[in-house]
């Protein structure tokens, strides 16, 4: 006998409100009854059924369900029920795989209808939501998870739902999860901390996450973080060796800095937002890096200014006198690269500035710090590369063109990408005039492009400040591209 096609087959007896909205998750409502074909088998024989690859292909594969089940309607009688695949839709078995049917006549197996019945707990946060959501309205599947907390970003047509779409999703992701909040706006504030609200569960905001072999703590309300940022926080880490400094400009909470510090690198790490700052300090305490990890809570161009500034014999800034912390830190460190990270992509071009002029003679020999600078780009047509170089160089003064490499880290939105521009500092913005260049590169003092606009403006700021502002030639100079970036 012939029993209906799967699709007519799956009698859906659940109770899927579509409207109106409800605040009250339902759980007993959300059923399916599922026709199957069932085997009756004598119980000692069902291994028979589960040996051989060929023949488990015809049984039932649901996660939670086995497809072993008693044969309720025969208690005492020694047999259990195999249930089938719900492809298997005849009781000849005509459409089950060849070596079940055989499996099944060889041992007298008799075929019947089953009815599989399905509750709450068998389907996923999103099947239950498909069913509960009025049509026209998705449901959300990206999302993301702070330790015990999930991030949802819901739409217009999805808050007058929010209730129970977070009840579902704690149902679902529970033990682990206990908190959903919401984010209420885009993200404006200077510390990056976007505004949410709690939708459902614990309103403790203190999450712990694991990243790149570290533990970090936050209090997810308070500061800056961002799981998704993992594979990038691992790529900057990986160039960095135990000879190396890591100057982070806007750390956050430590996903350069902390990791950075493990792998035995000298690291300055600072944030402006005091409640980062805390939790960076924190953060390198529980991995046990403060060895290496110096934390700061300062602008970062007052951050720089005051590593870069030559120091005096008692450890104070005072200008002509003394090599400056940082190069301190590198000769002990072993005289390797200096990389400095920021990650502030809003804006972080804007802040290039603080790079010219910065070395002074004495204060710093060799080679600059290698930079990797964070930006948005819009621009189109695969043009965001040649964008976000395009606007370091404006601000820096100088074309970056042949000796930068411009890393595209994630589309944080349809036709926006999120983009790390790295660099050498150029000799010719980063030495302050008239300083001499142990181990540098040639004149600094004549190199560099026509300014753009942001580079005049630097010029300009630079000479109210009474510094002597480089003069700036009018066409490219051949510059050679620095050792660790090669540029495209
Ligand atoms: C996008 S978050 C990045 C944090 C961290 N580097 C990461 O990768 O997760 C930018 C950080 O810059 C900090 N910030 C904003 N303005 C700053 C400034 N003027 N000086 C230093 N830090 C700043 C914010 O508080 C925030 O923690």
């Amino acid at each position: 006998m012939r029993v209906a096609c799967f699709a007519r087959r799956l009698v859906a007896t659940m109770a899927a409100m579509a409207s109106p909205p409800s605040a009250v998750l339902d759980r007993s409502a959300i059923t399916e009854a599922i026709p199957l074909i069932a085997l009756r088998v004598p119980a000692k024989k069902c291994g028979k059924f589960l040996g051989d690859s060929k023949i488990k292909a015809g049984l039932l594969n649901m996660p939670r369900r086995r497809n072993i089940v008693p044969d309720d309607a025969q208690p005492g009688a020694g047999t259990k029920l195999v249930l089938l695949r719900p492809e298997v839709t005849d009781l000849e078995l005509s459409s089950a795989p060849d070596a079940l049917r055989a499996c099944a006549r060889e041992e007298g197996a008799e075929a019947l209808a089953y009815t599989l019945r399905l509750e709450y707990a068998d389907f996923t946060a999103d099947q239950v939501l498909r069913r509960l959501l009025p049509a026209g309205v998705e449901v959300p599947t990206a999302f993301e998870t702070i330790g015990h907390i999930i991030h949802v970003n819901l739409r217009e047509e999805q808050l007058p739902h929010k209730a129970l779409i977070a009840q579902v999703l704690l149902d679902k992701h529970g033990p682990r999860i206990r908190s959903v909040v919401n984010k209420l706006d885009s993200i404006s504030n200077q510390f990056r901390v976007f505004p949410m609200e709690l939708i459902a569960g614990d309103p403790d905001m203190r999450a712990e996450v694991r990243q790149n072999g570290c533990v970090f703590q936050l209090r997810y309300d308070a500061v800056y973080w961002n799981s998704r940022l993992e594979a990038e926080h691992a790529r900057i880490v990986a160039l960095l060796r135990p000879v190396d400094i890591l100057v982070d400009m806007m750390a956050g909470i430590g996903p350069f800095a902390v990791p950075a510090a493990k792998r035995g690198v000298r690291v300055f790490a600072n944030d402006l937002n005091p409640a980062s700052f805390e939790w960076l300090e924190h953060n390198v305490r529980l991995n046990r890096v403060e060895r290496l990890a110096t934390s700061s809570c300062e602008d970062a161009r007052v951050f720089l200014r005051r590593l870069c500034a030559p120091r005096t014999m008692d450890g104070g800034a005072a200008e002509g006198a003394g090599a400056s912390e940082l190069l301190v830190a590198r000769r002990k460190a072993g005289d390797g690269r200096v990389h400095v990270a920021m990650n502030l992509p809003a804006s972080a071009l804007e802040f290039l500035d603080v790079f010219s002029g910065l070395f002074r003679e004495g204060a710093w020999h060799g080679e600059l710090p290698t930079v990797h600078c964070y930006c948005f780009s819009k621009a189109k047509d695969g043009a965001a590369i040649d964008d976000a170089r395009a606007r370091a160089a404006a601000v820096l003064g100088v074309s970056l063109d042949g000796r930068s490499e411009v890393h595209v880290v994630r589309d944080v939105a349809p036709s926006k990408l999120m983009l790390c521009v790295t660099f050498v500092v150029p000799d010719e913005v980063g030495w302050a005039r008239g300083a001499a260049r142990a181990g540098g590169r040639g004149d600094a003092g004549a190199a560099g492009v026509e300014a753009g606009a942001h580079g005049g403006e630097v010029d300009a700021r630079r000479a109210e400040e009474g510094e002597t502002v480089p003069k700036r030639a009018r066409t490219a100079p051949e510059l050679s591209a620095p050792g660790a970036c090669t540029g495209r």
